[in-house]
Parts: structure tokens; sequence; C-alpha cells
């Protein structure tokens, strides 16, 4: 049995890279102020697993370039051998310092945070470098150049961008192609409770334009599990990360999740697989990117990928529950 036998496996887009249905973020909890220890160990257990693809940001954290250091040292000293079997990703243009040269999407930003990247991580190149996020302010062909020019100097794979609009993507899809250097992925958020790529075209153009699709978020931070239900429970992401607030845990919220973890009940699964098995019904994403406390989380969550396809009757309930 090896690695490879537990996932299923996508082809991004029209490339020719293939990437786990499952992914692992490090954005949340591979910081600092969390243990070394147990980081190492999720990120061992998920290669283990199958997850080949690890994403990254120099933002991630807390803090700023924290996760990607980390990262480096698990590299260095447990997963040295396995380079050419890893997708290793980082990302350039949200804010992580003071001053213009530490954002958006200028050829000094990019390329500087990309080397920055490469120095934490200990690599010679990340697979996918990704534009974290549009920059109205900067031409884009400045920005494309600087993508391209990662790609031609060696220090990337692939490129990327993540939070870009449907016409933005479709204007960079065109001006990579002409520059031979192909979108090979686009990374929006997108779970049940957040649909937005459903309605405002993305999935229609990473179909027309021949990108893969790496959805973050698909549990909600956690909101589609069945942790919040009766409470806010010490430890989990509402009350240790100021991007998910025990605000957001209101009775509507409430009522909805109910609804889901029963229809998961019934079909003998948790409201966090059948929400991850919600995303990947879709044959344009190419991967679903999951964050994770601990072993036990990774577990349970692949454990998705054991139950039959939702049918048209369950996802109707679904639908009729947001
Ligand atoms: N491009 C972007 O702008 C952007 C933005 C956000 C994220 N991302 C990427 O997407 C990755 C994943 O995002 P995310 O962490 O928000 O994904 P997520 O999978 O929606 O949430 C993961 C969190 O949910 C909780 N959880 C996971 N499995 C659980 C289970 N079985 N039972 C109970 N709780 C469970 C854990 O939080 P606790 O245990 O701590 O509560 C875990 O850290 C990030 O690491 C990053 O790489 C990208």
């Amino acid at each position: 049995m090896s690695r490879y036998d537990n996932l299923e496996y996508r082809r991004a887009g029209r490339s020719g890279l293939d990437l786990p249905v499952f992914s692992l973020g490090l954005w949340q909890k591979f910081g600092t102020d969390f243990s070394y220890d147990t980081q190492r160990a999720i990120v061992l257990h998920a290669f283990e697993l199958g997850i080949t693809h690890f994403d990254n940001a120099d933002r991630y954290g807390p803090p700023s370039r924290a996760a990607q250091q980390f990262f480096g040292k698990v590299l260095r000293r447990d997963l040295a051998g396995h380079r050419d079997e890893l997708i290793l990703t980082t990302k350039a243009g949200n804010p992580i310092g003071d001053g213009p040269y530490q954002q958006g999407g200028s050829r000094k930003s990019l390329l500087s945070s990309l080397d920055n990247s490469l120095r934490d991580l200990g690599v010679d190149y990340v697979d996918v470098f990704y534009h974290h996020r549009a920059d109205l302010s900067t031409p884009l062909e400045e920005t494309v150049g600087a993508l391209v020019s990662a790609v031609q100097r060696g220090k990337a794979l692939y490129v990327g961008v993540s939070n870009y609009d449907p016409a933005r993507t479709a204007e960079i899809a065109a001006l990579l192609r002409v520059a031979g250097v192909p979108l090979l992925v686009h990374q929006p958020r997108y779970s049940i409770l957040d649909r937005s790529i459903e309605e405002n075209g993305l999935l229609d153009t990473a179909t027309a334009d021949g990108f893969g699709v790496v959805v973050y978020s698909p549990l909600a931070q956690g909101l589609l599990t069945d942790k919040y239900l009766t409470g806010i429970p010490a430890g989990a992401r509402a009350r240790t990360s100021a991007f998910l607030k025990p605000e957001q845990i209101t009775d509507e919220y409430r009522r909805r999740a109910t609804i889901l973890n029963k229809l998961a009940a019934d079909r003998g699964q948790t409201l966090a697989q059948l929400a991850l098995q919600w995303v990947l019904r879709r044959p344009e994403i190419t991967s679903a990117l999951i964050g994770a406390s601990s072993t036990g989380q990774l577990d349970h969550n692949l454990g998705a990928l054991a139950f039959p396809a939702l049918t048209d009757d369950e996802l109707a309930i679904i639908d009729g529950a947001i």
C-alpha cells in the first residue's frame, strides 16, 4: 500500500499537474504560538495520507513568515528526500508589514517576497507562486511580468492567482497565456456557506480558460463541523483567531448547521465530511484546501471520501437550509 492509494488526484485545469483532492494549508495554527511538535506531526501525517500539496504564504503565522520558516525546518529535518513529491506554494501581495513594498502587485513587492519565501522554506523553487489578491492600483501587465519572471528565473514552476474576480482572472489568464506561462490555478473561498464562485461565473471562467480551482476554507473555518452546535469549545478557532469571531456563532448559524448536521447523521457521516464532499462534487474543483489543528482532524476529514456521492434530494436539502 502506497501513500498514493489513499486519495484521488485531480488534474489542475488543462495543465499536466495532478493535485490531491485534499491539500493542507498553513494559515492558522502554524505560527510561533502553537506547539512545534503538533504542527510537525500534522504535516508529516498529511504527507503519509497522500497530501502532497502544502499551501503557504508570506503572511502566514503569526507572525508573518513564521509558517514558512516552520515548514522549512520540517522539510530540512524530515522531508528532505521528498522534494520532488511535494507541491509547495507561496503567495505574495497581501500586506505583511508597513510601507509600499510589502504588499500589492508591483514587480518590486512580488519578487522580493518570493525571494524571502524561498529563503524561509529553504528551497530553490516553489511549485506555485500566487498573487494573493488583485491590486487595482498596479497595471496588470506589471504583475504578469513579475509572475512570468519568477518562472523564467526558475523560482516557480507555475503561477496562480487568489481572490481575483472572474473578469480580472480572465484578463490575467489571457496575458499569461500570451507570455507562455499559463495560469495554473485560482484559489477562491468556497463552501456550503459561501457559493459566490458558482454565482459570479468564476467556475465557468475556469472551464473556459483551462485553469484549476483550489478552494479554501471548505469547512468555513470550522463552522461546517459539529464543534459550534452547542457552544464554543476552548482552543477552537472562534476563540483563538481574529478571522473567526464568537459573534459569527449566531442563532441563525446554529439553525442552518443543525439541519446540515442532521442530514449528515442520516447519511452516517459528520457535518465536516458532508461539507467536504459537497465542495468536491463539482468537477471544476481540483482540490479542497483544508486546515487542521490535530492529526485526528485530518483522519476524520479524509474519511469523507468513503461515502457515496450526494443525491439530488440531499443537495436540495442543503440548498434549502442556507
Ligand atoms: N488565498 C487566501 O486568501 C486564503 C484565505 C484563507 C485560507 N487560505 C488557505 O486555505 C487553507 C485552509 O483554510 P481554513 O483553515 O480556513 O480551512 P477550513 O478547512 O475551512 O478550516 C480548518 C479549521 O477547521 C477546524 N476543523 C477542521 N477539521 C475539523 C473537524 N473534523 N472537526 C472540528 N473542527 C475541525 C480546525 O480549526 P480549530 O480546531 O482550530 O477550531 C481547522 O483549523 C489555509 O490554511 C490557507 O492555506 C487561503
